[in-house]
C-alpha cells in the first residue's frame, strides 16, 4: 500500500490521536529505516527512545526466534524462567531489591503510585496515611490516569478531568517550592532525573538531594521515572547514579525489551513489602518473549555504555559549536545520547524538522521549540557529524518565506549571519555562573538550563481534580 492510501484510511478509521510524519516505514537496518519508496534515514530518533539497539539487530532477533518457537504467553499464574534471571539483573544494576514487570512506560508509573499509597497504608498501620503526591511542573509520566495526573503539564491534564486527587505540582528544580509543598502527608515525591518530553531538562542536583533528604527524613518515598532516560541512554546504567543519589523506586520502559513492549518498578524490599498476592497485575507484562529479549537487550547495553558515554560527549561538544554559530538557538542540552537543542521559534523547529526530514534524518521535536535527539546506542561519530552539518545548514535556512512568518525567518536569517564571535559573547552572558550539577556529575550531565521550563509559570490548578 502506498502512503497517500494507508493515510486515508487511517484518517476515516483510527481515532484521531496522532499527527503522523508522512513517511511509510518499512524496514530498518542499525541506524538506518527505510520508507516505501525506498528513501533511507538516519534515526536519530529510535522510535521515541526504543530502539536502543537500532535496528534488526542480530542477537535480538535470534532470541525472538528462538524464544517465538518455545513459548511467547504464559500469562502470571504460571512461572517462565525468564522474570527472576531478569529482576536479578535489573536489581543489580539500579541497587534495588525487587521488581515488577509491566506493558508500557505508562503502567509501570500508575504501578509506581499505587505502591507508593500501599506503602503509606502499611506504614501508618490502621492510622491516617499519608496520600498527597508532589509532582513536578514540566514533567511528563504517561498517559493513563495515576501517571496524566501526575504529569506537569496542563494540556495533557484538563480535558480528562477530574484526575486522580492529592496531586500537586512543585515548580521545577526550585528547592524552596519544594519546602513549602512538602508536609507529613506527603507519600511520595516524582521527579523524571532528566524530563524527556518536557525539553530534555535534567533535575538539579542540589534539588534532588534536597528531595532524597526531605523523604528519607518523613517516610516518604523518592520515585525517579527513567523510562526515557534510563537503562544506558547517559551513559549509566541509570541517570540517577550521575548524582549519587538512590531512589526507593524507578521506572523503566522504552529500551527495556529492544522494541517489544515491557516496563518495570524496581524498588526496595521494605516498600515491597506493601503488596501481597492480588493486589497488583496484568495479563500480558513479563511474558517469556519480551523478558528473554529484554535480558539480551541488558547483556548489549553493558557493553555499549563506554561508547554511549564517548560519541555522547562527541555530540554534546558539536551541538555546542552549533550553539556558537546560531543565534536562533536558545540552549542546548543533555546528556549521553539524549540530546536537545531549544530554538527560538516553533516555526522555526517546524521548518528544520522537515527539512531534516527532506535531507533524510529523523529527528523529533518536543516542548515547540525543542529538537529532541533519542538515537540509538549503536551511532556513530560520523553519523552525528552528518546530523550537525544537516542541522546547520537547516538553521542557515531559517524558515522557508513562503509561510506567514517571513518576518521571522529573515530576522533569524540574519542572525545566524552574525558575526559568530559576537553570538558566542552574547550567549556566555547569559550562562548561569554556577551550575546546580556539580562535578563529578557535570562532567557528564550538561550544565543548568539557560531556559526554564516554560510552564512553570503556570499557578497550581486544584480544579483539575474537582
Ligand atoms: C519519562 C516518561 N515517563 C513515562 C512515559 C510513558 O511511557 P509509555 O509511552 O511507554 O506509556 C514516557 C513516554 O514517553 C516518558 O518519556
Amino acid at each position: 500500500m502506498s502512503l497517500e492510501s494507508v493515510s486515508r484510511l487511517e484518517k476515516k478509521l483510527l481515532v484521531p490521536t496522532y499527527d503522523r510524519q508522512p513517511m511509510l516505514l518499512e524496514r530498518g537496518d542499525g541506524v538506518y529505516v527505510w520508507d516505501s519508496t525506498g528513501k533511507k534515514y538516519l534515526d536519530f530518533l529510535s522510535g521515541l527512545g526504543v530502539n536502543a539497539l537500532g535496528h534488526n539487530h542480530q542477537a535480538i532477533q535470534n532470541v525472538i526466534r528462538k524464544q517465538a518457537a518455545k513459548l511467547i504467553h504464559t500469562c502470571n499464574i504460571f512461572y517462565h524462567e525468564y522474570q527472576s534471571e531478569l529482576a536479578s539483573r535489573l536489581t543489580k544494576m539500579s541497587g534495588l531489591d525487587r521488581a515488577f514487570f509491566s506493558n508500557s512506560g505508562t503502567e509501570a508509573w500508575d504501578g509506581a503510585l499505587k505502591l507508593a499509597r500501599a506503602f503509606a497504608q502499611m506504614e501508618a498501620k490502621g492510622g491516617r496515611a499519608k496520600t498527597r503526591i508532589l509532582a513536578l511542573e514540566n514533567s511528563f509520566h504517561g498517559r493513563t490516569y495515576g501517571a496524566m495526573s501526575t504529569t506537569g503539564q496542563k494540556k495533557y491534564r484538563v480535558p480528562f478531568a477530574p484526575l486522580v486527587p492529592g496531586v500537586k505540582f512543585v515548580k521545577f528544580n526550585d528547592i524552596e517550592d519544594l519546602e513549602k509543598k512538602f508536609d507529613g502527608t506527603v507519600c511520595a515525591v516524582c521527579i523524571e532525573t532528566i524530563q524527556g518530553e518536557g525539553g530534555i531538562q535534567p533535575v538539579g542536583r542540589k534539588f534532588l538531594e534536597h528531595a532524597r533528604k526531605m523523604t528519607q527524613k518523613s517516610g516518604a518515598l523518592l520515585i525517579l521515572d527513567e523510562i526515557q532516560c534510563g537503562l544506558g541512554r547517559t551513559g549509566k546504567h541509570f541517570a540517577y547514579q550521575h548524582y549519587g543519589v538512590l531512589p526507593d523506586m524507578v521506572t523503566v520502559a522504552k529500551p527495556l525489551a529492544a522494541g517489544l513492549p515491557l516496563g518495570a518498578i524496581l524498588t526496595t524490599e521494605r516498600v515491597a513489602a506493601c503488596m501481597k498476592p492480588g493486589l497488583h497485575g496484568t495479563t500480558f507484562g513479563g511474558g517469556p518473549l519480551a523478558c528473554a529479549v529484554a535480558i539480551e537487550f541488558l547483556r548489549q547495553e553493558e557493553k555499549l555504555l563506554k561508547h554511549v558515554i564517548e560519541v555522547g560527549k562527541y555530540f554534546g561538544d558539536a551541538l555546542e559549536m552549533l550553539d556558537g554559530k546560531h543565534r536562533s538557538i536558545e540552549d542546548v542540552r543533555g546528556a549521553g545520547l539524549m540530546r536537545a537543542v531549544e530554538l527560538d521559534s516553533a516555526d522555526l523547529a517546524k521548518a528544520v524538522l522537515v527539512r531534516m526530514r527532506e535531507a533524510g534524518i529523523i529527528v523529533n521535536r518536543t516542548h515547540e521549540t525543542v529538537l529532541r535527539f533519542l538515537p540509538p546506542y549503536i551511532i556513530q561519530k560520523k553519523h552525528i557529524d552528518l546530523l550537525v552539518e544537516e542541522l546547520d545548514k537547516a538553521l542557515s535556512a531559517g524558515i522557508p518565506a513562503t509561510e506567514s512568518t517571513t518576518k521571522v525567518s529573515q530576522v533569524s536569517a540574519q542572525k545566524t549571519r552574525a558575526n559568530m564571535g559576537r553570538i558566542r559573547a552574547h550567549k556566555n552572558a547569559r550562562k548561569p555562573k554556577a551550575g546546580l550539577i556539580s562535578a563529578p556529575a557535570a562532567a557528564v550531565l550538561p550544565r543548568t538550563a539557560k531556559t526554564q521550563p516554560s510552564e512553570t509559570k503556570e499557578k497550581d490548578e486544584e480544579y483539575a481534580y474537582a
